[in-house]
């Protein structure tokens, strides 16, 4: 084809004038609001890590708070847990701890910060969920309850929502609702890299039990990828306990070694192996974090190999390898936050949410680690965040 110059380019600008580059937003990042009107805030993260604005969508349930031995209000670290919303998919599965319910929404492609609820809110035949893990594989979404009725339970999804959630698998842990803590509690539920099990640590009391960390097996998994039945959670666990632990708390399971580091705000981090046969659970090193005051939150940096972790009553996050646990670096970032709850390592940055204590704000810190260094400290204010929000999470499409 000859066409005179001019007119060529005048028919690449109608073509794009007709089909507008999107903005490759293909990023984002979720915070649970956890308000009584429940919430998340997706921000957009641009390719050098950067969060644009936060954008607000309802759950339709209500938020929750813990209370502390005292009974107050156990905000800014409401739930005492991990993942109270997580990622499958192009999918964001968010709990409502005060109204007993676990909301599915679905990230739009051209911005996943904007989200979109899909189908109603389901029941969760617990009370007070404070965590949640999805397998995209399994099409299966499992909440942790850790009020009066403590268990797992897990409903199937599909493009058009949530299933029924199937019976609590109980956990005898004689708590209330709204539960106090941060002992005696679930605190982070979560799939196996190749989501053929469910894995959940259970704190314990000091003096009076150490806690566990709990495998449910999935049934009929591969019959479920290959789309011929939809797979469920084995109806019992297998629980293993260790000698020097007691909170186990959050989590990140290193990919390439079955290795899982789980926080322990008695001392530090564990270091675990499943055993996907016997789903028995050993304890492979324990390592005590100095200075460490409420080690609670945990996330895998793939682009570091390392795993960072963050402590509940200091601004500080501690970088350790992955392979051998020791520590890479101790990061103190350089805002007002009083600590950081719940963190998300998303390829070269760490985003760690501070839910402020009433006179700082709710906010995002966002760590660079390959410079080393806070690239911004985000308000989530605006978005009517508080010091109730809680859990970080990451998508890319
Ligand atoms: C359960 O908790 C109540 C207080 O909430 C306590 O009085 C009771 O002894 C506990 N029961 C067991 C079996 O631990
Ligand atoms: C745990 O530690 C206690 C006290 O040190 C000891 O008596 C017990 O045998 C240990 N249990 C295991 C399973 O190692
Ligand atoms: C982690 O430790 C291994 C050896 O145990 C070492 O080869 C690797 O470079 C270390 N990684 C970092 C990020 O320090
Ligand atoms: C909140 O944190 C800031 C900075 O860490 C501190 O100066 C302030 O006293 C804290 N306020 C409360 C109410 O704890």
């Amino acid at each position: 084809m000859h066409l005179p110059i001019k007119t060529a380019l005048l028919l690449v600008a109608s073509l794009v004038q007709a089909h507008p580059r999107p903005n490759h937003q293909n990023k984002a990042v979720y915070v649970l609001r956890n308000t009584a009107e429940n919430a998340v805030i997706g921000l957009p993260v641009s390719p050098n890590g950067i969060l644009g604005e936060g954008i607000v969508t309802l759950t339709g349930g209500r938020g929750g708070t813990a209370v502390t031995s005292d009974q107050e209000p156990s905000g800014p670290d409401a739930l005492f847990s991990q993942a109270p919303l997580t990622v499958a998919g192009e999918y964001v599965f968010a709990v409502n701890p005060g109204s007993n319910t676990l909301s599915m929404l679905k990230a739009n492609h051209h911005n996943p910060a904007v989200l979109t609820l899909v189908g109603e809110p389901i029941p969760i035949p617990g009370e007070f969920p404070v965590t949640v893990a999805a397998s995209p594989k399994n099409k299966l979404a499992c909440v942790g309850t850790t009020g009066r009725k403590a268990g797992i339970s897990c409903a199937s999804f599909t493009e058009h929502g949530l299933d029924m959630m199937d019976a609590l698998r109980p956990y005898n842990l004689n708590q209330t609702t709204p539960p106090s803590g941060p002992p005696n509690g679930i605190a982070h539920t979560f799939f196996s890299a190749d989501e053929s099990q469910l894995f959940t640590t259970v704190k314990g009391t000091p003096g009076a039990d150490i806690g566990f960390f709990s495998v449910f097996p999935v049934r009929g998994s591969d019959a479920c990828a290959s789309g011929k039945k939809s797979a469920t959670l084995a109806r019992h666990d297998i629980r293993s306990s260790f000698n020097g632990t007691n909170l186990l708390f959050g989590s990140a399971i290193v990919p390439s070694s079955s290795h899982i580091f789980v926080t322990d705000p008695t001392f530090g981090v564990a270091v675990l192996d499943v055993n996907e046969n016997t789903h028995k659970t050993k304890l492979l090193s324990r390592v005590p974090i100095p200075g460490q005051m409420a080690l609670c939150w945990a996330s895998y940096s793939a682009a570091r190999r390392t795993v960072f972790v963050s402590d509940g009553a200091l601004n500080r996050l501690v970088e350790l390898n992955a392979t051998d646990a020791s520590i890479v670096s101790v990061v103190h970032l350089p805002n007002q936050d009083p600590s950081h709850i719940d963190i998300q390592a998303a390829g070269d940055y760490v985003y760690a949410l501070s839910p402020g204590n009433g006179t700082t704000e709710a906010s995002i810190a966002v760590y660079d680690t390959m410079e080393m260094k806070q690239i911004q400290h985000v308000s989530l204010k605006s978005n009517g965040g508080d010091k109730n929000a809680v859990g970080v999470a990451y998508l890319e499409l």
